[in-house]
């Protein structure tokens, strides 16, 4: 049973929702850096105060600040843990590297979810959160395609990759996630 995971994988595609899924189901941290970011925002703060422009634009917030939030969440914690939206270049993906490497916790395996840019966009139109309209959507998909679909070859390259089909019904994703995680490291 493997409890060191990260999702990847466009705007939509269901990272967050297939990682609270999972992490619920074997008992994981879920770190969702844009979850964690959207409360700094809510609550105010001046960390979510810097973010709150950036995220509107659908840019990619400092690697420092999120560098900073995620090393805080691994540390305080002892057990297994989901990655959801981090890393999201390659600069975080090497520091990840550096931290994972310090705590002896290397990553088990990396959920990749495909799916079909109009469906990407169907859903999260429907979903209608302050980042959801169409032309914060498309900027989303290119930073995506510009800076985290690289690490689709750094991943591969360490042969951590689990490509999983993202269409369907929320449970049919599910176990097929659920069947890729499962296979022996
Ligand atoms: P983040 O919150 O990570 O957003 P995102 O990557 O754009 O991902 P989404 O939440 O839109 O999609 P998802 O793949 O998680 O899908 P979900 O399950 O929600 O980041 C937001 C912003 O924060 C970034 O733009 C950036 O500014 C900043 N940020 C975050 N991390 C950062 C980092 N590491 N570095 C720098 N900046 C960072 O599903 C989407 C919708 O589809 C939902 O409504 C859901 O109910 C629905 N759905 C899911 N699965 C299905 C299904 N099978 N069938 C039908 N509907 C479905």
């Amino acid at each position: 049973m493997s409890d060191r995971l990260l999702f990847l994988g466009p705007p939509g595609a269901g990272k967050g929702t297939q990682a609270q899924l999972l992490a619920a189901e074997r008992g994981l941290l879920h770190l969702s850096t844009g979850e964690l970011l959207r409360a700094e925002v809510q609550a105010g703060s001046e960390l979510g105060t810097e973010a709150q422009a950036v995220m509107a634009r659908g840019e990619l917030v400092s690697d420092a600040l999120v560098l900073a939030i995620v090393k805080a969440r691994l540390l305080s914690h002892d057990g297994g843990w989901l990655l959801d939206g981090f890393p999201r270049n390659l600069a975080q993906a090497g520091a990840l590297r550096e931290l994972l490497d310090e705590l002896k916790q290397p990553i088990e395996h990396v959920v990749l979810l495909q799916l079909d840019d109009g469906i990407l966009l169907q859903r999260l139109l429907s979903r209608g959160r302050d980042d959801d309209n169409e032309a914060v959507i498309r900027n989303r998909l290119e930073v995506y395609r510009e800076q985290t679909a690289p690490l689709i070859a750094f991943y591969r390259q360490l042969g951590l990759i689990r490509e999983v089909e993202a269409e369907g019904a929320v449970e049919a994703v599910a176990s097929r996630v659920s069947a890729v995680v499962s296979q022996p490291l």
